[in-house]
């Protein structure tokens, strides 16, 4: 099965994290545990053919008679769509960060009560965007502080997401991921040159320091779907130990 997330629906409530452990991992009965979803984010700048992988990556699980779901941040659900708004009209960085949040957490909940029914999320965009982007906008102001916003951004979702099984990350050059949103020139505030450099930029320290990322840097889109599909088999042949 293949669906987008629009709006968070069921009665998924508001789950604490013990909650979605809880969840995911006891039978509904308190019999054996159900096999539980596994996450795959897709991670890149603007351009880099994320939902492109992130399509193959689906009909590759399906293939493979996996069930799998794929989504994507900002999500059409309320908070996602107010972000699109407020992105637009202009908004204070901090307002920007906590909405994207915000949205997250909405996200979160719908993806535990899927993950839980056994199926594969994949998902286009999650929490390394929120330090990559909102990061790199809170860097100049935060270096007088001596503080690392980029860090702090990925701790501030510790206590309440679940940590994805494998993130992709799709590193490329700035100008060719231009080129293919076709925005060098009229380009949104996330898609100016100088700010995704800077954004790519953190992307990889993240990747540094973050368990299960795989930075996958490649001119070739069909050698970044193949790279991929690689480490997802892997992730099949470990699901079945
Ligand atoms: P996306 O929907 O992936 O782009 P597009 O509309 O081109 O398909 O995301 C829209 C923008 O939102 C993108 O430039 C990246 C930005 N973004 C953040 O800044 N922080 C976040 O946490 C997320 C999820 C996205």
């Amino acid at each position: 099965m293949m669906q987008r997330h629009d709006a968070p629906e069921g009665d998924v409530g508001s789950l604490s994290s013990e909650d979605i452990d809880e969840l995911l991992a006891a039978g509904e009965d308190g019999g054996p545990m159900v096999p539980r979803g596994k996450i795959i984010a897709l991670e890149g700048i603007d351009g880099t053919g994320k939902s492109h992988v992130s399509q193959r990556v689906v009909e590759h699980l399906e293939a493979r008679e996996v069930s799998t779901i794929i989504t994507s941040e900002p999500t059409e659900g309320a908070v996602g769509r107010l972000i699109k708004r407020v992105t637009e009209e202009g908004v204070d960085p901090y307002t920007e960060l906590f909405l994207f949040m915000a949205d997250r957490a909405d996200h979160v909940q719908w993806m535990a009560a899927r993950m839980r029914e056994g199926n594969w999320i994949v998902c286009d965009r999650y929490a390394m965007s929120s330090a990559a982007y909102q990061g790199t906008y809170l860097e100049e102001e935060w270096e007088t502080k001596g503080r690392d916003p980029v860090a702090w951004i990925m701790e501030m979702h510790r206590p309440w997401w679940i940590a994805p099984d494998l993130t992709v990350l799709i590193v490329d050059d700035i100008d060719r991921c231009l080129d293919r949103v076709g925005k060098r020139g009229q380009a949104t505030k996330f898609e100016r040159r100088d700010y995704l450099e800077r954004v790519q930029a953190n992307y990889l320290r993240i990747a540094e320091t973050t368990d299960g990322v795989v930075v996958v840097d490649d001119p070739d889109l069909e050698d970044i779907v193949v790279a991929v599909l690689g480490r997802v088999e892997a992730m099949l042949g470990r699901s079945k130990v």
